[in-house]
């Protein structure tokens, strides 16, 4: 969506001010048209489920907003620019990560970002399926051209888990646990989810899409199992977010988080981001590959991303993939 769009520079106007008021004038002014057009205009955002309150002297304020995500007020929650990351809001797909990459294979430029309100088929490590009902939470993919060697990826998932993380302490005033390699936990349940997947040339990353879903506000109604392995941020927190904000937010922050992996300027702050999230660190773990175990204490991860287990004679092995379960003690 145009950040020249006439819609979205009325939201942002509206966002901004500070007592929420911005007199018909000045609208008509920012955008260079008449105030019957700047009407016109706020037409369709009532169309979209916006509402307005107008009083003498002061002008507009935003009075209501749509429920759920809208591509107009999340636009307008990220900073005006030509970096901008171009948004296609579904609101109903199979897979974001799906969409992305036949958008990549068709040609359109990245990076570029996919979401959807709903997921027919929403996939998770393993061929698991991610459960994604239209109900509050984030299903986004990221599409970008890395141009890295294949060799660099082995971080990726872990720098952006970690950045999740971040955003979602700043952001939601709660500390996620992150669970080697990808999952983000609250109260020992998962509420988030991260699946790269890369197609590679001989010596190049052809394309990259970073699934991630986020379990944002959905309201404990968890099908089958998942009541009991499943949370929303809002149910730790006790308290709804606001999804087109935060929304904006994660955008803004993989973005930055990704120029940062690309530049290699994120080596300075893997360690210590992943550190602060970190939830297996000294705990006794048990590591699943194919049918194999492993059973250790987790001693954080090295510089290529592999979880270090210390076994029990004290020796330390190294594992670039595998599922994790912490032992019961
Ligand atoms: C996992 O924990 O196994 C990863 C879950 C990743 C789910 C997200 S939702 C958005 C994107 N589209 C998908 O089909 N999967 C990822």
């Amino acid at each position: 969506m145009s950040a020249l769009n006439p819609e979205i520079t009325i939201l942002r106007a509206l966002l901004a001010a500070s007592d929420g008021f911005v007199s018909g004038n000045v609208l008509a002014r920012e955008l260079g048209m008449s105030r019957v057009a700047v009407w016109q205009h706020m037409e369709k955002l009532r169309e979209q489920g916006f509402a307005f309150e107008a009083v003498r002297a002061r002008g507009y304020r935003l009075a209501g907003r749509p429920d759920g995500l809208n591509a107009s007020l999340l636009t307008a929650y990220l900073p005006p620019g030509p970096d901008a990351l171009p948004i296609f809001l579904h609101d109903q797909i199979d897979s974001t990560n799906d969409e992305a990459s036949r958008q990549l294979s068709g040609g359109r430029p990245a990076p570029f970002v996919v979401i959807a309100r709903q997921q027919l088929k929403g996939r998770g490590r393993f061929g698991r399926v991610w459960h994604s009902e239209a109900n509050g939470n984030l299903y986004t993919s990221f599409a970008f051209r890395p141009r890295l060697p294949p060799g660099r990826m082995q971080t990726f998932t872990l720098w952006m888990g970690s950045n999740l993380c971040e955003l979602i302490a700043n952001f939601c005033r709660a500390t996620p646990a992150l669970k080697w390699p990808n999952d983000i936990l609250f109260e020992g349940r998962k509420a988030g989810g991260i699946l790269t997947e890369a197609r590679v040339d001989a010596d190049e990353i052809r394309d990259l899409v970073l699934g991630l879903g986020l379990n944002v506000n959905s309201a404990g109604a968890w099908p089958g199992d998942l009541v009991q392995r499943a949370i929303s941020i809002a149910e730790h927190t006790r308290s709804a977010i606001d999804l087109n904000r935060f929304a904006a937010a994660l955008i803004g922050r993989v973005h930055l988080a990704y120029s940062r992996f690309v530049s290699g300027a994120y080596e300075r702050s893997f360690s210590e981001l992943w550190n602060r999230y970190d939830m297996l660190r000294g705990q006794p773990v048990t590591v699943l590959q194919g049918d194999r175990r492993f059973s250790g204490v987790a001693a954080g991860i090295d510089d290529d991303g592999s979880l270090v287990l210390r076994g029990e004679r004290g020796h330390t092995e190294r594992f670039r993939a595998g599922e994790v379960t912490l032992a019961k003690t």
